[in-house]
């Protein structure tokens, strides 16, 4: 069953979509393309974290944008990859969190898959994280089990940080257990106070930050957020770590100009995760870097700083570039789904067991070859039996 899957994935930091499509037996990403999210779309996704009028039919407008967009960067990869689209065995679609509660049983992806399945012909996979929810873990963070199929060495511990909105770790020891859970934001406040001073959709480089000088009282008073301090599994998003938690925690000391604002969020991030990385994996010496955020020099600057005695390694290094990693887990996901295998890992996410990840949107006329070929490869239990 192994074959060509398309991942789409668009993170919290409402960037894009980036959509990829993975060779699931090679672990090769064959074609990257991404589609910057329209910034109406953008707007209303970020508006969806928060209360507000008339939610389901604003979510139900953004899903169906959304899977459009998916739709035409789909056309876009077979396109560029010359790959018919016959060939696709299923697309894993992440869509877009909105509300990440996994303490009140919910996490909420905007997504219409049902949409995607009929623009492209093709099996959709979605909705990954609410069944590990369902199993009472965090449905988050779901990339670890993909980090370890993809850039785990027997015996050899790994670490592998992602830095997208959220910053999330995957950590090995050289023994086998692996674990993995969110440190706190990454890009996704630098994005928001870069946007409301600089105007621009993030601090390129990290430049403004790098001349800013870290307020250490401010920064402790972010820091003194419980999450920071919590023990995995534990994740998180936008709906908590956003630019209204800023104001409030800037509230007490307005004296700090935005440019030391930005380099005090930036020291924030990379201090809670090096913190994170010394207490879980002391041993470990390689740090595996993917993610938007590896472009942040400062940031990266801040890190290397904070864990001397790491190497600091971008993943093109390990066969697959930074941005192509999560939306590489996601069709590598629809795989494991398709297979019958799960997909999480329990001791990153807290789900009392290893679950088939993913709801099944099979294809229509077009792609029947494909869905019938899910279905052939997976007779029902007992079959044999009633012969
Ligand atoms: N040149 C750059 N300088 C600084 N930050 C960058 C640069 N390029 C990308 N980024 C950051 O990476 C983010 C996108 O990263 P991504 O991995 O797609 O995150 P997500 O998974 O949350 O969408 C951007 O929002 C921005 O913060
Ligand atoms: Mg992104």
């Amino acid at each position: 069953m192994a074959g060509l899957f398309i991942g789409l994935m668009s993170g919290t930091s409402l960037d894009a979509l980036d959509g990829v499509i993975l060779d699931v037996g090679a672990l090769r990403v064959v074609a990257h393309a991404q589609a910057p999210l329209p910034a109406s779309l953008r707007a209303t996704f970020d508006a969806l974290n928060r209360p507000g009028a008339d939610e389901l039919h604003r979510a139900a407008m953004a899903a169906r944008d959304l899977a459009e967009l998916g739709a035409g960067l789909v056309a876009a990869l077979l396109r560029d990859a010359d790959v018919p689209a016959s060939r696709i065995c299923a697309i894993g679609s992440h869509g877009q969190t909105v509300r990440h509660r996994p303490e009140l049983g919910y996490t909420l992806q905007i997504d219409a898959p049902a949409l995607l399945a009929e623009r492209c012909g093709m099996t959709v996979v979605a909705d990954f994280r609410s069944r590990d929810v369902a199993a009472g873990g965090q449905g988050a963070p779901l990339v670890p089990a993909f980090h370890r199929a993809c850039f785990g060495r027997a015996g050899h511990a790994l670490a592998v940080l992602n830095l997208g909105g959220i910053a999330n770790l995957s950590l090995q020891g050289g023994h086998g257990d692996v674990m993995g859970f969110d440190c706190g934001p990454a890009n996704t406040l630098l994005d928001a106070w870069a946007q409301r001073h600089l105007g621009q959709p993030f601090d390129a480089d990290g430049a403004w930050a790098s001349g800013g000088t870290v307020d250490t009282a401010l920064l402790r008073t972010l820091l003194r957020d419980p999450y920071f301090a919590a023990p995995p599994p534990k994740s998180t998003g936008r709906d908590h770590f956003n630019i209204d938690w800023l104001d409030r925690a800037r509230t007490a000391h307005p004296e700090v100009t935005p440019r030391d604002v930005q380099a005090t969020l930036a020291e924030l991030s990379a201090r809670a995760i090096a913190a994170d990385l010394q207490h879980h994996q002391p041993e470990g010496r390689e740090l595996l870097v993917c993610g938007g955020g590896i472009r942040n020099r400062d940031f990266m600057a801040r890190l290397g700083r904070l864990l001397p005695a790491w190497r600091l390694i971008d993943t093109t290094a390990r066969g697959i570039p930074p941005q192509q990693v999560e939306a590489a887990a996601f069709a590598w996901l629809a795989h494991r789904a398709l297979a019958g295998l799960p997909g999480n890992l329990p001791q990153a996410t807290g789900a009392t067991g290893p679950r088939v990840l993913g709801a099944i949107w099979p294809a229509g006329e077009a792609g029947a070859l494909a869905s019938q070929a899910w279905v052939a490869a997976t007779p029902p239990r007992g079959a044999g039996r009633r012969d």
